[in-house]
């Protein structure tokens, strides 16, 4: 795996795979099973299989944690390289925003609530960024999890919104064996913190069975947001019903709608979403 951390270096390792095709695995690094099946599935897709590592400062809120975000840059090119991956692009802040740079994406409707509204500003940054990541790289593929399911529906639009070539894949959450979704700032929960993190799930599974069982979607939201408060989160963002490409609200329950949810546990706010 080819390691490249400056720009000229990036096109003539791209310029290596002509005649190829190519898949894209954006990443803020601190790696896990779970962008290690992005890479899996990526393979399936492409004779080539790029991944960026770049901690976005952008999507970031002044109050977040950019500082303190998880770093293990040899570790995880180590788990890219066993994974298969055949190019690793690091850019610098610098490479990716140099002075001057003056650009910036936003994605009405689909990035208004929820994340957007708890985190003013993010998908701005995660949109200006992915846009620029596809631009520099031009893969056939991206593919990107769908834990982060608010952020996968805004590159969708992104990407359809301004004709860029690049096929959009979702890859399915991995999660620990009690539910746990797998992500980078699970790293941040202490040993009970860690355990009371579950339920997040667990009211979302809980939530969904009633859903299918006929229940009314109000009264089963309110519970699910109480039962994240008993089990120990401080704070319930949202606890929603959401249609699975606009993320509206929606009042039934049906195929295609998705249950969605955020709440903070100690300092750490979680996220995490279920198909219905
Ligand atoms: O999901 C992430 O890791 C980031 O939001 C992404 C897509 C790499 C953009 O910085």
């Amino acid at each position: 795996m080819q390691i490249i951390r400056d720009p000229d270096g990036l096109n003539s390792a791209l310029a290596e795979f002509e005649g190829e095709t190519v898949a894209l695995v954006p990443t803020m690094g601190a790696l896990h099973a779970g962008h290690m099946a992005l890479v899996e599935e990526a393979r399936r897709h492409a004779d080539r299989v790029v991944a960026t590592i770049f901690v976005n400062p952008k999507q970031f809120g002044p109050n977040e944690d950019l500082a303190r975000y998880p770093k293990r840059e040899a570790e995880d090119a180590a788990m890219l390289e066993a994974a298969g991956c055949d190019l690793l692009w690091m850019p610098g802040v610098e490479d990716i925003y140099p002075p001057g740079f003056a650009t910036k994406i936003s994605v009405s409707g689909v990035s208004d609530r929820w994340e957007g509204e708890a985190r003013p500003g993010h998908f701005d940054g995660v949109a200006t960024v992915v846009a620029k990541l596809l631009l520099e790289t031009f893969p056939d593929v991206a593919l990107f999890g769908e834990k982060d399911f608010q952020q996968l529906a805004v590159i969708r639009r992104l990407v359809a919104d301004l004709n860029i070539p690049t096929e959009i894949v979702s890859v399915a959450t991995v999660r620990e064996e009690d539910g746990l979704a797998l992500s980078s700032r699970n790293a941040y929960l202490s040993p009970t913190e860690r355990q009371q993190a579950t339920a997040l799930y667990r009211a979302l599974c809980d939530a969904g069975d009633l859903l299918r069982g006929g229940r009314s979607p109000e009264a089963v939201l309110a519970e699910g947001k109480s039962a994240l408060l008993d089990a120990g989160f401080s704070r319930v963002d949202y606890f929603a019903l959401v249609d699975g490409a606009t993320l509206e609200p929606v009042t039934v329950a049906e195929s295609g709608t998705r249950l969605i949810g955020a709440a903070v546990i100690g300092g750490t706010r979680l996220i995490d979403n279920l198909a219905i």
